[in-house]
C-alpha cells in the first residue's frame, strides 16, 4: 500500500484572528496543504476559541481544506453546523465520544466531511483501533503531542510510540500530530510515521514561514520510504 502523502497544516490558532482570511491566504501562498482550525469549548479544555460561524465566514474566502479539530464535549452537536459551514475534515476527541463514535462517524460522512479521531496524551492508542477498523471508519488519527488547549507548548516525544504503533498497523492511514511541531521536532514525528503535521507557533513565528513549511514537508517525504 502507498504511504500517505505529507500534509502540512498551519494552526490558525496562532494567526491574527482579526485578519483570518488574509492569514489563511498567506499560509497557502507559503505552501500549506491544509488549514488547521482549533475549535475549543471551555468544558473540554480550559480555553474557548471559534465556532461554525467563523468557519462559514472563512469558507467564503478560500477553497482550502479546512482541517477542523474539535476539542468539545459533545461533538455530535456540531456536525450539522460544521457541515453547513463548509468544514472539510471533522476530527473529534475519543474522550468525548466513547459512547457514540459510530453514529458520529456516520453523520460526519453523511454531511460530506472527512471523519478523524484525536486522542489526548493520557489516552492509550488501542482506544482508537476500532474506529480505524470499523465499517464506518475514520480517515485520520490525530495524536496530540501536547495537552490540548493552547498553542506554544512543548512537544512530548514519548507520544511517538503511539505514532509508530499506528503506522506499523496502518501503512496508508493519515496520521496527524499536533502540538510543539517545528524544525527541531519534525524528525522525531516524521521518522515515527506521522504524515500530517500541524504547526502553529513555529510557522507563524518564523520570519519565513514558507521555509519552515517546506522543511517539514521534505523531512516527511524523505523518511516515509522507511516506515
Ligand atoms: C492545541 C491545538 C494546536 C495548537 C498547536 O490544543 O490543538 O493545534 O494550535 O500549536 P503549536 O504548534 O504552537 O504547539
Ligand atoms: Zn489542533
Amino acid at each position: 500500500m502507498a504511504a500517505a502523502a505529507a500534509k502540512i497544516a498551519p494552526s490558525m490558532l496562532s494567526s491574527d484572528f482579526s485578519n483570518l482570511a488574509t492569514e489563511a491566504q498567506r499560509m497557502l501562498d507559503c505552501g500549506a496543504d491544509w488549514l488547521h482550525m482549533d475549535i475549543m469549548c471551555s468544558h473540554f479544555v480550559p480555553n474557548l476559541t471559534i465556532g461554525a460561524p467563523v468557519i462559514e465566514s472563512l469558507r467564503k474566502h478560500t477553497k482550502a481544506y479546512l482541517d477542523c479539530h474539535l476539542m468539545v464535549t459533545n461533538p455530535l452537536d456540531y456536525v450539522e453546523s460544521f457541515g453547513k459551514a463548509g468544514a472539510s475534515g471533522f476530527t473529534f476527541h475519543i474522550e468525548a465520544a466513547r459512547e457514540n463514535w459510530n453514529e458520529l462517524i456516520q453523520k460526519i460522512k453523511a454531511k460530506g466531511m472527512k471523519p478523524g479521531v484525536s486522542l489526548k496524551p493520557g489516552t492509550p492508542i488501542e482506544e482508537v483501533y476500532p474506529l480505524v477498523e470499523g465499517e464506518n471508519h475514520v480517515d485520520l488519527v490525530l495524536v496530540m503531542t501536547v495537552e490540548p488547549g493552547f498553542g506554544g507548548q512543548k512537544f512530548m516525544p514519548e507520544m511517538m510510540d503511539k505514532v509508530r504503533r499506528l503506522r506499523q498497523k496502518y501503512p496508508s492511514l493519515d496520521i496527524e500530530v499536533d502540538g510543539g511541531l517545528g524544525p527541531s521536532t519534525i524528525d522525531a514525528a516524521a521518522s515515527a510515521g506521522a504524515n500530517c503535521i500541524v504547526a502553529g507557533s513555529s510557522v507563524f513565528g518564523a520570519p519565513e514561514p514558507a521555509q519552515v513549511i517546506s522543511l517539514m514537508r521534505n523531512r516527511v517525504e524523505g523518511v516515509k520510504a522507511a516506515w
